[in-house]
């Protein structure tokens, strides 16, 4: 069985005094969720602060991207080695806003995604379709693409990495996927690890979904066979609207037997 991953994006928001302060009304809260892995992932100049606050908690620190390099002249870039110095144990990697506003490419997000195994670190690698692609009937044939050239020669690690399910239409749009339109793509990206890698490896494989995830549909969403936790962004600046999430997860969890 699955353990199910919440994980909170918070993008370019937050001072360090206002993460601390989110960090810390959610940390009250979640005492008790201990089926459920949780991670918080606030901007880079608020991840001391932020695992400080967390530090002795079930929740875990995240970063929102790293370069693939150990070090190096790369001015404004921060590496796994940076984040496993400030207790990063997740990364997030090609989320669809960094493809689209930074061009970031499969290429590069598949040597993060390498970088951050070798450094260990958990990659929570994005994938996901435009509303055009969905509408023209390529959403198969995209996820497939971006799931295939991201994990490229990941070898050894490959169980422990976390595959997020971002339909791009449904980012801080308010537009749900339907949890079936959801377990569907989670079940063709279930069915390509298994290919790329083993089954026995896919099926560990967590693999969440993120779209305007709410308190309001988490349940249902999390409910599928395939969808084993959320990555949330505009509801994760609410203590209160996460917290209810990683509850909806720890329910189902503790429902299914975790
Ligand atoms: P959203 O963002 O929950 O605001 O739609 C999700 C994400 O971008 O990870």
């Amino acid at each position: 069985m699955r353990k199910p991953i919440v994980a909170g994006n918070w993008k370019m928001n937050k001072s360090v005094g206002e993460a601390v302060e989110l960090a810390s009304g959610i940390k009250i809260d979640l005492a008790d969720c201990v089926n459920v892995d949780v991670v918080l992932c606030p901007p880079f100049t608020a991840l001391k602060a932020v695992g400080d606050v967390i530090s002795g908690t079930v929740m875990k620190l995240g970063a929102q991207n790293m370069h693939w390099e150990k070090e190096g002249a790369y001015t404004g870039e921060v590496c796994a080695g940076m984040l496993r110095d400030l207790y990063c144990r997740y990364v997030i990697l090609g989320h669809s806003e960094r493809r689209a506003y930074f061009h970031e490419p499969d290429e590069t997000i598949n040597l993060k995604v390498k970088a951050a195994i070798v450094g260990a670190i958990t990659p929570i690698l994005c994938v996901g379709e435009t509303l055009e692609e969905r509408e023209g009937n390529k959403t198969e044939q995209v996820v497939s693409a971006q799931v295939r050239a991201c994990l490229k020669d990941v070898g050894e690690g490959a169980a422990s990495i976390v595959v997020a399910y971002e339909p791009v239409w449904a980012i801080g749009t308010g537009r749900t996927a339907t949890p079936e339109q959801a377990q569907e793509v989670h079940a063709l990206s279930r069915g390509l690890l298994a290919d790329i890698f083993d089954k026995k490896t896919a099926d560990s494989i967590r693999i969440q979904y993120g779209g305007s995830m709410k308190p309001g549909n988490a349940k249902e969403l999390m409910s599928q066979p395939d969808i084993d936790g959320g990555l949330i962004g505009g509801a994760a600046l609410d203590a209160g609207s996460f917290v209810e999430i990683v509850r909806a997860a720890f329910h189902n969890a503790a429902s299914e037997g975790n």
